[in-house]
């Protein structure tokens, strides 16, 4: 069977907590469509030679947030359209914000800190996942941020990745964002 073969018209910004989910539905939309994706921590951690723990116990979060708006612009500008899955704290940032609203669309992959709790395996890659209270209070902190960002929101609330992604697409697909390619 041949694969799949779809263009993008624009980059597509997956946002969303911590354990929505981002990489994993970013992967699988670029394998079952035959697009482009880029994991954006897993990108700042190949061009810095650290990890983001390290980011952030060389320059706390200020030098990672400067990292973070640096790449997103640089990401923003390329020709080639991808699927960006994105740090959970990217929303934090006006910038940031209008950076990914100008150059593409924003799907915003909602989740539970509970929810993120229990999928997030290696809670401490994640500097900023302490425990469960304060998940809870950040997550909810940035829920008006991600949806001030998002053009589309989706409930990722008891579905799995196949399903998450099959949304992502359709949506994509009606939108005119994710297309066909003739022949
Ligand atoms: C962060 C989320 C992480 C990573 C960094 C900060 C956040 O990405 O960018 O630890 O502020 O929510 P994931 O959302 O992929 O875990």
């Amino acid at each position: 069977m041949n694969k799949p073969h779809c263009t993008l018209t624009e980059h597509v910004f997956l946002v969303g907590f911590m354990g929505a989910g981002k990489s994993t539905v970013a992967r699988r939309i670029a394998r079952v469509c035959g697009v482009a994706s880029l994991d954006m921590d897993t990108y700042i951690e190949r061009a810095q030679g650290r990890s983001i723990s390290e980011i952030f116990a060389d320059g706390g979060e200020e030098l990672f947030r400067e990292i973070e708006t640096k790449t997103l612009e640089d990401l923003a500008l390329r020709e080639n359209k991808l699927v960006i899955s994105c740090g959970g704290g990217i929303v934090m940032s006006e910038k940031n914000r209008r950076i990914m609203q100008d150059a593409g669309h924003v799907v915003h992959l909602q989740v539970t800190a509970d929810e993120a709790a229990s999928r997030i395996s290696n809670k401490s890659s994640r500097p900023l996942f302490r425990d469960i209270e304060s998940a809870r209070r950040l997550c909810e902190r940035r829920l008006p941020l991600y949806m001030d960002a998002a053009d589309w929101t989706l409930s990722t609330s008891d579905k799995n990745v196949a399903c998450i992604a099959g949304e992502t697409i359709d949506h994509l697909k009606e939108e005119g964002i994710l297309c066909q390619q003739q022949g």
